[in-house]
């Protein structure tokens, strides 16, 4: 069966002239010529990749932290709290590759024991091959936020309160194809109140490829 219809098809096949001979040359030279080059040109591309332009982490680093503002008063009598505090934040971001690094949109937060009382947002932005940016950034507790806390009227008592600043730098740089990198920032700090002032301030840094 197979090959009687086999054997009809070719019938029905108008028969080409044979293959004319540059057409072979074209071939051989496609493959003499043209693959080895592109396989040269993977595997450079490939040890460039896994070298010079190897991926690597953003380097963040918070370079200040100081107090812009601080008003506070307890009422004794009635249990309440009013708060005022301004942080000011410079961070600075290094792109170490030889290619540009872009990050997304993302927010600083505030923290009081566990909870968010202030936030900042950090817009997208591209930082260069081995460029430093340079990031103001201020927070502001936000005291409403901070009421519910149960804590916090005997923080303030003690006078000493203590906060935690978030940071997550999410972003792509592309070398071949698009490589994904997070840093993450946190830094405890005290408010010692009787000073105004910030002790005890410690930051922990950690990026993902
Ligand atoms: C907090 O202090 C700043 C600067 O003194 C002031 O502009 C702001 O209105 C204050 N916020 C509250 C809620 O009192
Ligand atoms: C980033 O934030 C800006 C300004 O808030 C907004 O216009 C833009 O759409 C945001 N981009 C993304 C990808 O969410
Ligand atoms: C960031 O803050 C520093 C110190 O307060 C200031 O010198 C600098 O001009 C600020 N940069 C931007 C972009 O606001």
């Amino acid at each position: 069966m197979d090959v009687e219809s086999s054997k009809q098809q070719d019938k029905g096949i108008v028969p080409t002239t044979d293959q004319q001979p540059h057409e072979h040359r074209g071939r051989r030279i496609i493959c003499m010529v043209v693959i080895p080059l592109i396989l040269a040109l993977v595997l450079l591309f490939t040890i460039l990749a896994l070298t010079v332009f190897k991926a690597k982490q953003p380097l963040t680093n918070v370079n200040s932290i100081a107090l812009g503002n601080l008003d506070f008063s307890v009422d004794v009598a009635r249990l309440k709290v009013y708060l005022n505090v301004t942080l000011h934040t410079i961070v600075t971001v290094k792109n170490p590759n030889k290619v540009g690094l872009k990050y997304s949109n993302s927010t600083v937060f505030l923290k009081y024991r566990s909870d968010v009382v202030g936030e900042a947002p950090i817009p997208a932005g591209k930082i260069g091959a081995g460029d430093t940016q340079t990031m103001n950034i201020t927070l502001t507790l936000m005291a409403d936020r901070l009421l519910s806390s149960s804590n916090l009227y005997s923080d303030l008592v003690s006078g000493t309160l203590p906060l935690q600043t978030y940071m997550r730098i999410s972003g792509t740089i592309h070398i071949l194809f698009n490589i994904h990198v997070v840093t993450y920032t946190t830094c405890n700090l005290d408010i010692d109140l009787s000073n105004s002032d910030l002790v005890n301030q410690k930051c922990h840094y950690t990026a993902k490829l």
